[in-house]
């Protein structure tokens, strides 16, 4: 697996595979990576000849009194994921190369409307954050798909209109959530949950599956 630091030496990487003909995936993480990111990477590889994991704590999408700076970075292990998974190239860009004038000067990407709404409400920004991050790693690495996870829906859908508002020639997959045997989604802030709040925790997703069950059978609330 290749390691690359820097946006000239992915981007001619990527042209000499794309020379040869091959397909491009990006799957774009924050690291710390578990089996639900196993799961993107395996999605990528059958959509593509070449796969290129980026690793990069964006400090854009942390809100004040988040956890940026405590979020666990894990880069030994995570080569070892990435192999597990057979992934062609680790991208791990530093922050100057992501952000060159300060990310406070920097150019922002703004979806409005659903950015704002659900999680946006609570987290003034992180979409903002989030969506900046992604168009810089699409135009950094340009791609011919990328793969995000579909639980973080909402992430999901303003990476789809980041995208296709502009027409950015750039296919974006969603992959299935994976979960624990309890049924709780993986996530690398699980680790955050202490041991009761890791046992309600599950019941969100017990009293989801119940409801959907309920609603396909017919029942309605009023
Ligand atoms: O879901 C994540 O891991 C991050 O929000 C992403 C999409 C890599 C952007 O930093």
């Amino acid at each position: 697996m290749l390691i690359i630091e820097g946006t000239a030496a992915l981007r001619q990487q990527i042209s000499d595979w794309r020379q040869a003909g091959d397909r491009i995936a990006l799957v774009p993480t924050l690291g710390n990576l578990h089996g639900g990111h196993q799961s993107l990477m395996q999605l990528a590889r059958r959509s593509a000849d070449r796969v290129v994991v980026s690793v990069f704590v964006n400090p854009t999408q942390f809100g004040l009194g988040e956890d940026y700076e405590n979020y666990p970075r894990t880069l030994e292990s995570d080569r070892a994921k990435l192999m597990e998974v057979q992934v062609d190239a680790l991208f791990t860009p530093p922050v100057s190369e992501v952000y060159p004038n300060g990310h406070e000067a920097s150019t922002h990407v703004e979806v409005p409307g659903i950015s704002d709404i659900l999680c946006g409400a609570f987290r003034p920004g992180h979409f903002r954050g989030v969506a900046t991050v992604v168009c810089k790693l699409l135009s950094m690495a340009q791609p011919d798909t990328a793969v995000f996870g579909e639980k973080d829906w909402q992430q999901r859908t303003v990476i789809r209109h980041m995208v296709e508002d502009p027409a950015l020639p750039v296919d974006i997959q969603g992959a299935p959530t994976v979960r624990e045997d309890d049924g709780l989604a993986m996530s690398s802030r699980n680790a955050y949950l202490s041991d009761e709040e890791r046992r309600v925790a599950t019941h969100l997703f017990r009293i989801m599956e119940l409801a959907s069950t309920r609603v396909r059978d017919g029942e309605r609330p009023y």
